[in-house]
């Protein structure tokens, strides 16, 4: 059915309240309806206690809470996005703006993304907005203080709870890898990183910007624990840094010492 509301996609930032961008703040307020993803109808949303300190007062507006089973099932998830659908959708056939809300950034591993994908096609004509949010990828650098990548250097994502057989193939195509949603995969990454040599160019970071944030340094520490849901580890090589880091730099200034000295 044609709909003449407005579906927006707000990224709400890595977990510290102070960390989601004036936009999404900016919309956020104004928008009708506030669709708030949880994993239970018992978990608090994490995305929502993001956002909530910022909405003291503001009243008219509609709170509507989803939940979605945490499950790599397609058969778990998908009654639970039958009933978002028609929620969101009865809502935007009304008219009304719906701000739906994601931890991190909208386009990277969110919910968000199934919903933009069907959006289209449920609704023709819907108008869309997505509002990027400081990521995750980006928040644990700064808090743990390990480069992602500098000059050269390039950067793969994976998400390792759905399998890391490959990561020997990965550490060597890549200078930089992150791990996100880890999960069982601990021990395996860690017996991986020592076999590589890699242990020291790694950093565990659990729950960055967010109350109870870890920051562990020496990952056999943790090796044989289960990774946090909102945990990552990344492992910078920093061989191929930029112009005045890593080791081409450093071949390139001796080659050009010798010529310069040779007679
Ligand atoms: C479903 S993805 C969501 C990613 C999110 N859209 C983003 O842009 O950060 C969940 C994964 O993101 C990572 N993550 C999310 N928030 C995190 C945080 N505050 N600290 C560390 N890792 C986090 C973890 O790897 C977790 O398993």
């Amino acid at each position: 059915m044609a709909a003449r509301g407005t579906l927006i996609g707000i990224g709400v930032g890595p977990g510290a309240p102070d960390l989601i961008t004036l936009r999404a703040l900016d919309r956020l307020k104004s928008a009708d309806v506030i669709a708030i993803p949880r994993s239970s109808k018992y978990s608090p949303s994490t995305a929502w206690s993001i956002v909530k300190p910022h909405m003291e007062g503001i009243s008219g507006q509609e709170r509507l809470f989803l939940t979605f089973p945490m499950s790599m099932d397609p058969e778990r998830v998908r009654p639970a996005w039958q009933e978002a659908f028609i929620a969101i959708g009865s809502r935007l056939e009304r008219g009304l703006s719906v701000a739906f809300i994601t931890l991190g950034d909208p386009l990277l591993y969110s919910t968000f993304i199934y919903l933009l994908r069907e959006a289209p096609r449920r609704w023709p004509g819907l108008d869309i907005e997505i509002v990027p949010g400081v990521t995750s990828v980006t928040a644990v650098p700064a808090v743990s203080g390990m480069a992602l990548a500098d000059g050269q250097e390039r950067i793969a994502i994976v998400p390792a709870a759905y399998g890391v057989a490959d990561l020997e193939a990965t550490l060597d195509a890549f200078d930089t890898v992150v791990l996100m949603k880890i999960g069982p995969e601990m021990d395996t990454v860690v017996q991986t990183l020592e076999r590589r040599g890699l242990v020291q160019k790694a950093v565990y970071v659990c729950r960055a910007t967010m109350g109870g944030q870890t920051i562990v340094r020496d990952v056999r520490e943790i090796r044989q624990q289960r990774g946090d849901c909102f945990a990552m580890m990344i492992i910078a090589k920093k061989s191929h840094s930029g112009v005045l880091l890593g080791d081409v730099a450093q071949r390139q200034i001796s080659r050009a010492s010798a010529e310069e000295t040779a007679p």
